[in-house]
């Protein structure tokens, strides 16, 4: 990548640029809403979509927020055909900087277990395990039911492709 890559919070996001990129790096999945999660994120002053652009190309970007005490990044992903050029350090570095300016300490991100050349890139970072089990749950009872549903439906998709030797 010959012109320099900028990283920053742009004033004005262009979600369907943002949740494409997702998709391209296999980020986003059908019970997760990315475009909710970027008008949330944003409309609560505490988190941001960080992008990185290259000659006004969107290479990669990123979901930052914080809860009061531990920083969280989400949806960060680079381009496939713009990797291994230091944009997702970048990214990384970006969504640093963001938390450690509000005064929040600590930061916190999920890996899919199954994920290992992503744990490579973080630990390259200087990010770590914790050892800990991540909990949660769906609050509204109705997305509850429906959630379970995709998320079955996806992992018997995914099993299945595994299963089918590559053309
Ligand atoms: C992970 C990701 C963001 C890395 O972006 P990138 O721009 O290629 O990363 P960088 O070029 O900044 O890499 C920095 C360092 O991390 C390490 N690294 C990066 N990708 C790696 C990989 N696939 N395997 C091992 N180490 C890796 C290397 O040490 C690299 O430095 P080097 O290129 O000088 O050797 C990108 O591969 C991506 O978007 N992946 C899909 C997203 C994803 O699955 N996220 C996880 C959600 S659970």
């Amino acid at each position: 990548m010959s012109a320099p890559v900028i990283v920053r919070e742009p004033a004005e996001i262009d979600v369907a640029a943002v949740v494409a990129l997702w998709g391209r790096c296999g980020l986003t999945r059908p019970w997760n809403d990315p475009v909710e999660d970027i008008r949330l994120a944003c409309e609560t002053g505490h988190g941001a979509v960080l992008a990185a652009t290259c000659d006004g190309r969107l290479v990669g970007a990123a979901m930052v927020g914080h809860d009061g005490h531990r920083g969280a990044v989400y949806y960060l992903g680079v381009d496939p055909d713009a990797r291994r050029g230091g944009i997702g350090r970048q990214l990384v570095e970006a969504a640093e900087a963001w938390v450690r300016e509000r005064g929040i300490p600590k930061i916190n991100l999920l890996v899919r277990k199954e994920n290992a050349g992503v744990l490579a890139f973080y630990e390259a970072l200087g990010w770590h395990d914790t050892h800990t089990v991540c909990l949660y749950r769906t609050l509204d009872p109705a997305k509850r039911d429906e959630e379970a549903r995709m998320k079955a439906e996806w992992a018997t998709r995914i099993a299945a492709a595994a299963k089918t030797p590559a053309d």
